[in-house]
């Protein structure tokens, strides 16, 4: 009797410690899981390059902040909420080197904790933009203990000997500087962030540039322009010979293509060869900035450019940045940047991205003007580019409730991007996706999905909109997606697509079911079952200019 009590309660014993185990190990695994999601990354998907967040494709439905907003909570504090109305996934916000690390080697990041946990409670992610060495050519965000030590922390010198406030990238001083206080924050962010990812990148330094001298002449400088070329640009420059960009290949091949000598004799004498020089140390600074920050918390880190201004000389506009002219420059001497980003303050972004397209170049944009184009510019460059993403600058200015009409479009934009995300996400890559930017100088494009040329028109141009006759004809945009053989998906306004068949001509081809919706949960639901007028009975699928909508359609051919 006792022998089988002893047993029962044995058994009972055992079970309960399998029991707890199991219990423990399956609370251990969900914590781990949590943990174990990778850190945000870039990941080839076809000919696109997506950023995965949280083992997730991402896309940036983004606004930069002003400089000075995220440098106190009481100054964000109005802001959240206007983000969230605004539809923003993510804000890009500086971290100022002058505010954690006021005094050398004391660092104070209880600023930056606070708003990374303002911005999770939120439910948005940040890019934070490393205001060290540089922003905006200057080097304005440096802490005072190096602006007031110009012995230890040279500054760059014009050829008249004057100093200008901008670090030389030439002082081994400077660098290890700036190393010590970025990979401390990039430490900072792993131990506080490593299992939220609430930061997704990181943009080292801001707008490098050399305004208003394009060559440094500091004895460090000028010691080093002395040098040959170094040989891993040489080799780069061989290697790559005909994939350079044009505009910099013929600045080699005019002066014979040399293959070794100084800066002067492998470019020739001038502005543009003191541009390549100032590029090229720009490029190794930011090498190790960046190397050293990822090899504690490998976060995607891109570069971001103030654009040339036509005409102008090096010097006269913020050269040596990682403009489109010196990419190969910047890719050969800072090969560990994920991407060359374009900053928009000038019109024709197209001309523009088309360029930074190259060189297999992801593209990203983190600065736009916050102007009444940010809408469509956001459906385009999403849609046309398969960009990471979009982001207008100085996002929280006018604090108006409610939004303005450029806000509101914009909210609405980044609406429909969330919406159609999961369908964006699997045909990317996959020459599925276009994107459209229509204004009264580009009123109509053809775009090719397999079989089918659509012809996209601006619906001012069709004479539909009320106000068409009127020269301001607001820009509109849309993105497109062939989400099967037939099917596919309009997200945008103010365009009117009509379609035919190339693969076979004689074929007509019409509109086989229309539907406006939107997407729930990743569902599709039918708002309404667009025909007669919608489709102008059946010839084209199109949304006014003030009409942010989602549309599935199919297409159907006839003889
Ligand atoms: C581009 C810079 O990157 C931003 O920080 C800001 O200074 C804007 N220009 C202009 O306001």
């Amino acid at each position: 009797m006792i022998k089988i009590k002893y047993k029962y309660l044995l058994s009972i014993v055992i079970l309960l410690f399998i029991s707890c185990n199991q219990s423990k190990t399956s609370s251990i695994s969900e914590e781990e899981s949590e943990s174990a999601k990778s850190i945000p990354h870039l990941k080839k998907q076809g000919n696109a390059t997506e950023l995965i967040v949280d083992d997730q494709p991402y896309t940036i439905l983004g606004g930069e902040l002003s400089n000075s907003t995220f440098t106190s909570i009481e100054s964000m504090e109005p802001v959240w909420e206007r983000l969230k109305t605004l539809n923003l996934n993510t804000v890009l916000a500086p971290v100022y080197w002058e505010l954690i690390e006021p005094t050398e080697g004391e660092f104070d990041f209880k600023l930056l904790d606070d708003l990374i946990i303002k911005a999770r409670n939120n439910d948005l992610k940040l890019v934070l933009l490393w205001f060290g060495s540089w922003k905006n050519s200057m080097s304005s965000h440096v802490p005072s203990w190096v602006k007031k030590n110009q012995e230890k922390y040279p500054r760059v010198k014009d050829d008249s000997g004057k100093s200008h406030e901008i670090l030389t990238p030439f002082s081994n001083n400077n660098l290890q500087a700036d190393l010590t206080a970025f990979k401390t924050l990039m430490q900072h962010i792993k131990e506080f962030d490593g299992n939220n990812h609430t930061v997704i990148m990181v943009q080292p330094e801001n707008e490098i540039g050399m305004l208003p001298t394009a060559r440094d002449y500091h004895p460090l400088a000028n010691e080093k322009f002395k040098e040959d070329v170094p040989k891993e640009l040489m080799d780069y420059l061989q290697k790559n010979e005909r994939e350079l960009v044009p505009e910099f290949y013929t600045i080699w091949n005019k002066n014979g293509l040399k293959i070794n000598g100084t800066w002067e004799e492998v470019f020739g004498k001038g502005l543009h060869t003191d541009e390549i020089f100032m590029a090229w140390y720009f490029a190794q600074y930011t090498k190790q900035i960046i190397d050293s920050g990822k090899e504690i918390y490998p976060l995607p880190m891109f570069v971001n450019a103030a654009l040339n201004r036509p005409n102008k000389n090096p010097g006269e506009y913020p050269s040596a940045g990682p403009l489109p002219h010196l990419m190969d420059v910047w890719k050969a001497g800072c090969s560990s940047v994920d991407m060359l980003s374009p900053d928009f303050y000038f019109p024709n972004i197209k001309y523009w991205c088309d360029l930074y397209a190259r060189q297999n170049n992801t593209l990203f944009i983190p600065e736009h003007r916050f102007d009444n184009t940010v809408a469509a510019k956001a459906l385009f460059t999403i849609g046309h580019y398969e960009s990471l993403g979009f982001s207008p600058f100085s996002i929280e200015q006018i604090p108006s409730k409610p939004l303005q009409p450029k806000e509101e479009k914009l909210a609405k934009v980044y609406d429909i991007i969330n919406q159609i995300k999961p369908i964006l996400d699997i045909n990317k890559g996959q020459n599925k996706i276009e994107g459209v930017l229509l204004d009264k100088d580009v009123k109509e494009v053809l775009l090719v999905f397999g079989d089918y040329e659509f012809k996209v028109s601006h619906t001012f141009n069709l004479g539909w909109e009320p106000n068409s006759s009127s020269e301001n004809w607001e820009p509109s945009g849309a993105i497109i997606i062939q989400n099967d053989e037939n099917e596919f998906f309009y997200a945008g306004f103010g365009v009117s697509l009509t379609f035919k068949n190339i693969k076979n001509p004689n074929l007509n081809t019409g509109i086989l079911k229309a539907e406006k919706g939107y997407f729930k949960n990743g569902n599709w639901n039918v708002y309404q079952h667009l025909n007669g007028d919608q489709t102008h009975q059946g010839r084209h699928i199109r949304s006014f200019n003030d009409d942010v909508t989602i549309q599935r359609f199919t297409l159907y051919d006839y003889e």
